[in-house]
């Protein structure tokens, strides 16, 4: 990759950089469909994981080719994406043969475009507690040029702490969105911890908001195509395809672990950031595992 990094700026109050605001103005004005299913995430939280059970539901059996064609991010397009020599992501949904379509967006919920609400469209919200998310980031950043300079684990854990990070605020991003789910009825919130703890069961959960009912058979080939091995060793899975990575440095496909942030945290590190979440996190219906 011979562009330089991005540098962090205040867009509308939230830290982006311009990969995610340039296609502003046709993002704002995206036609949603009815059927459109909006995978929602602050970035590392398992976006690619849900992506990849949604896409198995609904296309699975229908669309076996798309499988070992098309990398997950042509499948499930990143909405507010714009690279140099590359379809933005608006395009690509526009592009996007299949119904329903699958969007993924990690803006805080004031940006989603309006003809997602007014469409009514369904939406998934896919939460991961600050810890873990905050460990996956700096690994992600450390080894994806197309980001911000991660610099050292310390300095990352305080610029976390203070919503210096590309789409902003984690405490904004969580309670954001889960202050939504109280006046709209068509978002279902779920938690990374919990795929974890019990994949069948998050499914199960996922397909009733959906209204699918798969049959045993289907349900045990989705779940055998999304453990973690399976999809590490995905190419259409795994980001392999993706220039902008460099997979010497780490893994896409990481750890996919609750609970790695104990690795990470020093004893300070820790005490100092359990003070700050409770000022932030006000909100006691909101809750994240760090462990399970
Ligand atoms: P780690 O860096 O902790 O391993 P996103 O898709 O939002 O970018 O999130 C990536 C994180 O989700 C990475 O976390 C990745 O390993 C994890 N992940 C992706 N697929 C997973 C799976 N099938 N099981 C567990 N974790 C998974």
């Amino acid at each position: 990759m011979d562009l330089p990094r991005p540098k962090l700026f205040d867009f509308h109050g939230v830290s982006m950089i311009t990969y995610f605001t340039d296609n502003w103005e046709a993002i704002q004005n995206f036609q949603a469909r009815p059927d459109d299913i909006l995978i929602a995430t602050y970035p590392k939280a398992g976006t690619t994981w849900v992506s990849y059970i949604l896409e198995l539901l609904y296309f699975g059996q229908t669309s076996p080719e798309r499988q070992t064609t098309m990398p997950i991010y042509e499948r499930v397009p990143f909405l507010e994406l714009t690279f140099p020599n590359m379809d933005s992501g608006t395009d690509l949904a526009d592009q996007l043969p299949t119904t329903p379509r699958l969007i993924k967006t990690h803006y805080p919920v004031q940006f989603v475009p309006k003809s997602f609400w007014e469409q009514n469209c369904r939406m998934i919200y896919v939460g991961r507690n600050a810890k873990d998310n905050l460990v996956s980031y700096f690994h992600f950043e450390r080894m994806n040029f197309s980001q911000p300079e991660p610099g050292d684990w310390n300095s990352y854990l305080q610029r976390f702490m203070e919503g210096k990070m590309v789409f902003g605020s984690w405490y904004d991003h969580v309670n954001g969105w889960w202050k939504k789910k109280q006046t709209y009825s068509n978002l279902h919130y779920m938690f990374y911890e919990d795929l974890a703890e019990d994949t069948g069961r998050e499914i199960d959960k996922l397909c009733s908001f959906l209204g699918l009912s798969p049959s045993a058979e289907e349900k045990t080939r989705v779940m055998s195509g999304v453990t973690f091995d399976n999809m590490k060793n995905n190419a259409m899975t795994n980001y392999s395809t993706d220039p902008s990575m460099d997979f010497k440095i780490s893994s896409f496909m990481r750890k996919g672990k609750v609970g790695d942030w104990k690795n990470h945290f020093t004893v300070a590190q820790n005490e100092e950031f359990d003070e700050d979440y409770k000022s932030k996190m006000k909100d006691q219906t909101l809750q994240f595992r760090t462990e399970i």
